[in-house]
């Protein structure tokens, strides 16, 4: 009766919308391969770009920094969703077909919302993946004394998700956050190798091992992290593993493709990479010419 209603012409009320609704979203995004795309709220998924594109840099890539609103970290979790679905639809409409959210925040409150409420509407043959399930596999085989800490934003430690997917995984580790809210303006603002950056990153070291001594493994939990390496060794015991996620997630990442050739196929393979941010173009390839160390071409856009 439906298809007769519709062959018919014959639109109901009822079915009108759907109608129209069907056809506003299969126009929405381009159905050709495209370029892998990457998200993140500023400047830090630039960590995790510079080492998915070292390790495979045949693909085409689109990276998106949401500079103009960054940081995300102290944002409420339908904040950070809204703000991490009108990035991921723009990558989508730029043509990418597969997403990273390559910032922890994002993953922690708005990765789950989008695979599961989004995705099914706008086109279930895309994807979008974090960078918290590629990090949480690997602590068991690092840690011995079965004691992590992670240091991440307000945002991401107070969704405790690291906590839950690591308690799922490997429910004998005990682990303890450590929001650093302070963090990530050191690093959007350059000043992550300041004598001002020192006293920040003290602060919550020494107050993670004072709640859990026994930590022998820390994982940055923010991709902004990476940039304060140097400092966070300064201040950290010698017998406690640094952990950094852009390696991990890029060798993930290549596993996923290699487990998938059906998404593979939809990515191009022309070595580009463009970079768009909600900032200004000038102040953006400026600062990601010191994350990644070479010059990069960027265009600014309007979420
Ligand atoms: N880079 C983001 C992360 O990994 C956080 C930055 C922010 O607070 O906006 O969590």
């Amino acid at each position: 009766n439906f298809f007769y209603r519709i062959k018919e012409g014959v639109f109901s009320e009822r079915i009108a919308p759907f109608v129209l609704y069907k056809r506003k979203v299969s126009d929405m995004f381009p159905q050709t391969p495209g370029p892998i795309g990457l998200f993140d709220s500023g400047y830090g998924g630039l960590t995790i770009f510079d080492k998915i594109h070292q390790l495979m840099p045949g693909y085409d890539y689109v990276y998106l920094g949401d500079n103009a609103r960054s940081p995300y970290g102290t944002r409420s979790f339908e904040v950070v969703y809204q703000f991490t679905r009108q990035a991921v639809s723009r990558l989508f409409e730029s043509g990418c077909q597969l997403v990273i959210l390559a910032c922890n925040t994002a993953s922690a409150k708005a990765l789950r919302t989008i695979q599961q409420k989004d995705l099914p509407v706008w086109d279930p043959g895309r994807r979008v993946l974090g960078v918290i399930r590629p990090t949480v596999e690997l602590v068991d085989t690092i840690s011995r004394t079965k004691h992590i800490g992670i240091v991440g934003t307000s945002g991401t430690i107070t969704s405790n998700s690291y906590t839950i997917e690591i308690g799922r995984m490997y429910p004998h580790i005990q682990v303890t956050g450590e929001a650093c809210p302070m963090w990530v303006p050191l690093v959007e603002n350059n000043e992550f190798n300041s004598p001002g950056a020192d006293y920040f990153v003290k602060k919550h070291i020494d107050h993670l091992l004072s709640v859990d001594p026994q930590i022998d493994t820390l994982v940055l939990g923010c991709t902004h992290y990476p940039l304060l390496t140097d400092k966070i060794r300064a201040f950290l015991p010698s017998g406690i593993t640094l952990f950094s996620q852009g390696e991990h997630v890029a060798e993930s990442l290549r596993d996923y493709l290699r487990r998938h050739p059906e998404m593979d196929r939809k990515l191009t393979k022309g070595g580009s990479c463009r970079f768009l941010t909600t900032e200004s173009a000038e102040k953006f390839s400026e600062a990601a010419s010191i994350f990644m160390n070479t010059p990069v071409s960027v265009s600014q856009i309007e979420l």
